[in-house]
């Protein structure tokens, strides 16, 4: 009987003797002088190629077999037989080719050399066929999977929250407007946009975060997550910030900000010892070709308690050097990535949980300090990505939340519901975002986020 494998199984199997076909592309093809050619057969369901001996006896050797390329298509039929060659344990001996498509040598723009990624970026639609890459999205598939394995464990429950909203979780002004007006022949009334005749009534925008809405569910629920894509429409350039990404937003009732910095901390932890094991493969191949410093830097993650401090021990550090940064380092101002790097790749040496920022940084919704001046935030900063994590205890208290939606200039009608929560069973709650790309990049050693999710949208970049 003929059975088709993924390559990921035959290059394990012991099964010397069976018939398989397999069905995948072509990375290289070596002629030998004796009268048979090696086939280099990837079919994405591993890094690892299976090699593929067709003899000449084969009534297409000529014609097909001696024609194939770097990307052609195929389907092979043959035995498993045990490899002599050096760098692999089994090899296909075929019975038949057969090729599904070509790709024209002189025209496919995916050569046997190493191309940069900066080359691979504008040609997203066949860079997952690279090695790079390849791993780079197993690696995506594994995290994915590792995120809800862990929460499904303990007794989470998984939330769709909505893409489209008519509020604004983190108060900023970057976001994206949904509209159906036509934007070419827009209407104003006393120099303003009417969004009451728009498809929703009101100004829509894509969300930037499901919290507010967890928020709702953790108040019936208990323990929820979201996991899903967010929007920003930040002006931000960098190798960190992509204007779509995807969060993972635990949210719990009945917990405050140590239950929050301990979940935190144990995710990461999981989710970088499971996807370690789950792509064994991928993940030699990385250190070996991407960055060498990945399995210690990983490992250094999860033997390593993470480091707690507050923003305020924090900026006492960084004053002490603060020539060394570009960015000021003033009590009250933002923390940057030279200064988050700084504390966890030269003081610290493993990962810092910075708590009780001002609240002048930070959203309405963090829970305000009884000093009045901090909220019981925390942000978890990563050598090299610095910040994955941003999350808080959120205030609970229905009036000391109204006056923060004033003093922030957002307007309270727009939050009803969710001051509601506040007037009816309010109970101390904690949550925070993870943000998937940046824990990829840490997790595959790339230095620039738009490798790590498969098609990215930056400012100005929307292609594919
Ligand atoms: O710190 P942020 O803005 O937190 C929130 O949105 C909260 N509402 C989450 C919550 O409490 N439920 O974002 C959370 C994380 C950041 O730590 C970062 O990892 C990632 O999301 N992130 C981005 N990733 C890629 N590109 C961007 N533009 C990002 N902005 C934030």
């Amino acid at each position: 009987m003929i059975q088709r494998k993924e390559i990921a199984h035959l290059v394990d199997s012991r099964d010397f003797g069976s018939e398989v076909t397999l069905m995948g592309w072509v990375r290289t093809r070596r002629d030998s002088k004796a009268g048979f050619s090696f086939l280099e057969i990837n079919d994405g369901s591993t890094i690892r190629n299976i090699q593929v001996v067709a003899e000449n006896t084969l009534p297409n050797y000529t014609d097909v077999i001696l024609r194939l390329t770097t990307g052609c298509s195929v389907i092979v039929t043959g035995s498993l037989v045990q490899s002599p060659g050096k760098g692999q344990k089994v090899e296909i001996r075929a019975t038949e080719v057969k090729v599904v498509g070509w790709a024209d040598p002189d025209a496919y723009p995916l050569q046997k050399k190493r191309h940069s990624l900066e080359y691979l970026r504008t040609i997203a639609h066949l860079r997952p066929r690279t090695n790079t890459f390849g791993a780079v999205a197993r690696v995506r598939n594994a995290i994915s999977y590792a995120i809800h394995s862990y929460f499904h464990q303990r007794g989470f429950i998984y939330l769709h929250t909505p893409i489209i909203t008519g509020s604004n979780c983190e108060g900023a002004g970057d976001i994206f407007t949904v509209t159906t007006f036509d934007l070419q022949n827009l209407t104003h009334e006393h120099g303003r946009v009417n969004f009451s005749n728009d498809f929703f009534g009101k100004a829509a925008n894509l969300t930037v975060s499901g919290q507010l809405e967890a928020e709702v569910y953790a108040l019936a629920l208990g323990n929820v997550y979201t996991f899903g894509p967010t929007f920003r429409a930040e002006d931000s350039n960098t190798s960190r910030h992509l204007a779509e990404f995807w969060m993972v937003e635990p949210e719990m009732a009945f917990c405050d900000l140590d239950g929050n910095v301990a979940l935190g901390e144990d995710l990461v932890k999981s989710i970088l010892a499971d996807s370690l094991q789950t792509c064994a493969d991928d993940f030699e191949f990385l250190n070996r070709s991407v960055d060498n410093d990945l399995f210690s830097r990983i490992d250094g993650i999860i033997s390593n308690n993470f480091e707690r401090l507050t923003y305020t021990e924090a900026i006492q550090i960084l004053s002490k050097v603060k020539e060394r940064f570009e960015f000021p380092v003033e009590w009250g101002n933002d923390i940057q990535s030279e200064h988050e790097r700084y504390l966890c790749e030269t003081v610290f040496k493993r990962p810092v949980v910075l708590t009780d920022y001002p609240k002048g940084i930070k959203p309405f919704y963090m829970k305000v300090n009884k000093d009045g001046k901090t909220v019981k935030a925390m942000d978890v900063l990563l050598p090299r990505v610095g910040e994955i994590i941003g999350g808080s205890q959120r205030e609970d208290d229905y009036e000391t939340l109204l006056h923060r939606i004033k003093e922030t200039n957002l307007d309270p009608a727009d939050y009803w519901w969710y001051l509601d929560l506040r007037k009816y069973g309010t109970v101390i709650h904690s949550g925070f975002g993870l943000g998937l790309e940046r824990l990829i990049q840490f997790t595959t050693g790339l230095a620039n986020i738009r490798d790590v999710i498969p098609f990215p949208r930056t400012p100005k970049y929307l292609e594919f």
